[in-house]
This record gives C-alpha cells, structure tokens and sequence, in this order.
C-alpha cells in the first residue's frame, strides 16, 4: 500500500486557490487525473494548466457549486470527460462573517448555500457513479469552527457541523460499496480567507495553538492525500482535526 493515486480520477472544488489548489497539486503529483473546479474560471484554468505543464493530467471547470442543476450536469460531463470519477473533494467554501445581532438572512443563505448545499450537491451528483465503481473516497473540508462555535461565525459553524452530519450519513450508505467518506476539520490555515483577519486576530488564534503556528494548505492537503489513498481503506465516517491541537 502507498500514497499513490495512478489511475484516479478526482473532482476538486474550489481548487483555483488555496488548500482547494494545494489538494488538486498533491493529487496531481502522485498520478491522479484531477477535475479542477472553480467559481472562479481563471483561477481552475491557471491552475490546470499548471498542472498539466508539470506532465499530469488536469481540466478546468468553471462551476458555482451552489447550484444543484449546474452541478448534476457538470459531473456527468467531467465522468465523460475523465472516464470516470473515483475521488471527490468538497473543499469549496466561503465566510460572511457577523455577529448574530447583525447577521442579514442574505449572509445566513450564503454561506449555508455554498458549504452545506454545495457538498450535498457533488455528493448527489457523484453518489451513483462511486457506488457502481466499488471503490471511491469522499473527503468534505469541515472545520473545526463547526465543532467549537465561534462568535462571528455562527452561520458557518452551522454549514460546518452540517458538513460533519453529512458526512457521518454519507458514510454509513456508501460503506458496503467500498466508497469511504470522511471529514477534515482544518484549525487556522493561513490562506485568503484568513488573511482578512487582522494581526491582533492571528495573534490570538496562533496564542491558542498548541503547536504555535498557523497552519499550510500542505498540511491540509497532506492529510487529504492519505485519506484519499489506499492507506486509509479502513477509515471512515471520521472527522480529522488539522488544527495544531487546538481542539483536543
Ligand atoms: N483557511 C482556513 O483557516 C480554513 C479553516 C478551516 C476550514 N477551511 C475550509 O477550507 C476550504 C478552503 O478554504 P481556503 O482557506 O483555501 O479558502 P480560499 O478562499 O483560498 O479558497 C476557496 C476557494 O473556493 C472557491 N469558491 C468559493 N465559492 C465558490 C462557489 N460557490 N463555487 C465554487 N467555488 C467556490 C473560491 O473561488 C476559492 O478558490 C473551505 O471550505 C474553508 O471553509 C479553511
């Protein structure tokens, strides 16, 4: 057994930058054909074409994942396109942050629509063709907000632990097809999203880390890549904290 994905075909949302990138960047590197997508078309297409240019077999879709018949659609088109899809990554995901006092139903919808619905969405849409390959791996970026709360956060909190119930249920029914799906629950990862923050902010987080640094899209995406892998092939229904301890 290795960390090797020749012959796999992944889907990836949101890798147009980020962990979603450094995800579709691992996967491509030990053999897998990777299906980039993104909302936005320029980041997926730099980055396939990135990948593509380092010899691996990588495309480009431009999707929103929010929107269920845009999803259906496009899946059946990257299976066409890839012969198949064996690995999906629900990484996509977005924050509107606000106290609760303050949050709108608009920020609340959002955020509930892209990390929640965007999940159900490729997961609906993946689900048939994992079952009838007999081998497949699901793995939804959480976080560990959806397990902790945060003042703030709490419609992402709530699109997180949705993620996490998702997940668990997704699990239980694609286990006797071989297909195991699991969460990861990133702590602070230092991408664009948390760049909005300010340095007091990270101050704060990376004071409450107990390996006292924030963490990479690499540590992420190596995790990703064990998951994905068929080191992993008992393991499902988990959630993995990638924190630096910060939940314990
Ligand atoms: N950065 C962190 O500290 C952290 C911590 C925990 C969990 N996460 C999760 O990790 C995932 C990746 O986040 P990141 O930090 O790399 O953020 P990021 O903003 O760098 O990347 C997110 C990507 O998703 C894409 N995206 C946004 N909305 C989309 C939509 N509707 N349809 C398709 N693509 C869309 C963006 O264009 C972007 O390329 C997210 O699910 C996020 O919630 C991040």
């Amino acid at each position: 057994m290795e960390l090797n994905l020749a012959g796999k075909r992944a889907v990836v949302t949101g890798a147009g930058s980020g962990i979603g990138r450094e995800i579709a960047t691992r996967f491509s590197g030990v053999g897998a054909a990777v299906a980039v997508c993104d909302v936005v078309k320029d980041a997926a297409d730099k980055v396939a074409a990135d990948l593509s240019g380092k010899g691996g077999r990588a495309e480009a879709y431009a999707v929103d994942v929010s929107d269920f018949a845009a999803v259906q659609q496009l899946c059946e088109r990257i299976a066409a396109d890839l012969g198949g899809i064996d690995i999906l990554v629900n990484n996509a995901g977005i924050t509107r942050d606000n106290l609760l006092l303050r949050m709108t139903e608009a920020e609340f919808d959002r955020v509930i629509a892209v990390n929640l619905k965007g999940t159900f969405n490729f997961t609906k849409a993946c689900f048939r063709g994992l079952m009838k390959n007999r081998w497949g791996r699901i793995i939804n970026i959480a976080s560990v907000i959806g397990q902790m709360g945060n003042a703030g956060q709490a419609n992402y909190a709530a699109a997180k632990a949705g993620i996490i119930g998702l997940t668990k249920s997704t699990a239980r029914e694609l286990a006797s097809r071989n297909v195991t799906v699991n969460a990861i629950a990133p702590g602070y990862i230092a991408t664009a999203m948390t760049e909005k923050l300010d340095t007091a902010a990270r101050e704060a987080y990376i004071a409450a880390i107990p390996l006292k640094r924030a963490g990479t899209p690499a540590d992420v995406a190596d995790v990703c890549l064990f998951l994905a892998s068929d080191l992993a092939s008992y393991v499902t229904g988990q959630v993995l904290r990638v924190d630096g301890g910060l939940l314990m």
